[in-house]
């Protein structure tokens, strides 16, 4: 009852509830509630991205067949999509188990290029036997409010008005668009992960982009996977200040009035149902505010049970720190420490993943 009384108090709006009033009443009707659901967070959020299907190619750079000790194939690639103003390219980095039989791929979204990465041990994912993809999102636009830089510059704004999010998260796709032709993966277990400002990002593609079976949202906070009324930390009102171009217009005239919203962030979380979302939380990342976070989670459960799936198991009180709520199908955990890609966070994301495929 604890968490129950908690969720009531905040006057959510009701996931299952369609536009025009409805109740969503069995599985079948979910999928057209979730097409909703990113709808209205595509015109109030995030802005509207062009769709495909799109011609995309790809020009290996480099490529190691002997990499990590031999554990690995390892390749830099450039991906060449063709846009409206022409082919736009943008490098990523592919590791491939070699002894692994079909591996299931996690696409990460990070900070910088480099692989292996402080947020990212390319090793130890390729031991667990998974292949690894990555690329910078600053390779894809520039996290600035510049809109005319990379993939940003090569759409029309007044056809899209996509914020920053939208196009990281547009490139993740097309980077699965082309690993439809590279040989020997499993592409039925494709995961999307990013942290914080990319955890944000990986959940809007996992909206979207339904080939994805899994989201990662590492310490995604606000305007993420964090429940907005009530949240404390960040808010509409701090984050459309300093880094309103992440989102469309349409998202400022939320700041201070988060009570309006016809949505909230459970919103985000649910359009993966009947697919897998994992949320990794930090106890001390108070802007990200853990405790919404898992609210968000607990929310969207009621999809998931819709749908005859696992709810989020979790005990009917606010987590505490190292307490794993990895059994539903979706997930949550609470590490203790500060806001980071930790390894800690990776493990229990390829726990959850190996124990779904
Ligand atoms: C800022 C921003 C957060 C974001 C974080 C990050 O702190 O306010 O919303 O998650 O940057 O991406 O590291």
């Amino acid at each position: 009852m604890f968490l129950t009384n908690k969720i009531n108090k905040l006057n959510l709006p009701d996931i299952l509830t369609f536009n025009d009033g409805s109740k969503v009443q069995s599985p079948e009707q979910w999928e057209k509630r979730r097409l909703e659901i990113v709808e209205l967070l595509t015109r109030e959020e995030y802005g509207n991205s062009p769709q495909g299907p799109f011609k995309v190619m790809s020009e290996v750079k480099a490529c190691n067949k002997y990499e990590y000790a031999g554990k690995a194939e390892t390749a830099e690639v450039n991906i060449k999509v063709d846009t409206d103003n022409g082919v736009f390219t943008f490098p990523i980095i592919q590791n491939i188990p070699t002894k692994v039989k079909n591996p299931p791929v996690i696409i990460h979204i990070n900070f910088r290029p480099a692989s292996p990465d402080y947020y990212m041990p390319t090793e130890e994912i390729i031991d667990n036997g998974f292949a690894l993809v990555s690329f910078c999102y600053n390779d894809v636009t520039m996290d600035n409010k510049d809109f005319t830089n990379g993939i940003a510059g090569m759409y029309d704004r007044s056809k899209y008005n996509w914020g920053k999010i939208a196009m990281w998260a547009w490139a993740v796709s097309r980077v699965l668009d082309y690993l439809q032709i590279v040989p020997g993966l499993d592409l039925n277990n494709v995961a999307v992960t990013g942290h914080s400002r990319l955890g944000k990002t990986s959940l809007w593609c996992g909206a979207n982009d339904t080939r994805f079976k899994f989201v990662f949202a590492n310490n995604s906070g606000c305007s993420g996977d964090a429940i907005t009324r009530e949240k404390t930390g960040e808010r509409v009102k701090q984050i459309t200040n300093a880094i309103g171009y992440w989102f469309c217009d349409n998202y400022y005239k939320y700041a201070d009035n988060e009570a309006s919203m016809p949505f909230d962030q459970h919103f985000l979380v649910a359009a993966m149902a009947p697919r897998h979302v994992y949320c990794g939380a930090a106890i001390e990342d108070t802007w990200a505010d853990p405790y919404s976070q898992f609210l968000s989670y607990y929310a969207a459960s009621d999809v998931y049970k819709l749908l005859g799936l696992k709810k989020l198991s979790c005990e009917d009180r606010l987590p505490e720190p190292d307490d794993t709520y990895a059994a539903g199908d979706l997930g949550y955990h609470l590490r203790s420490g500060a806001h980071y890609y930790s390894r800690y966070d990776w493990n229990r994301y390829m726990e959850f993943m190996r124990s779904k495929i």
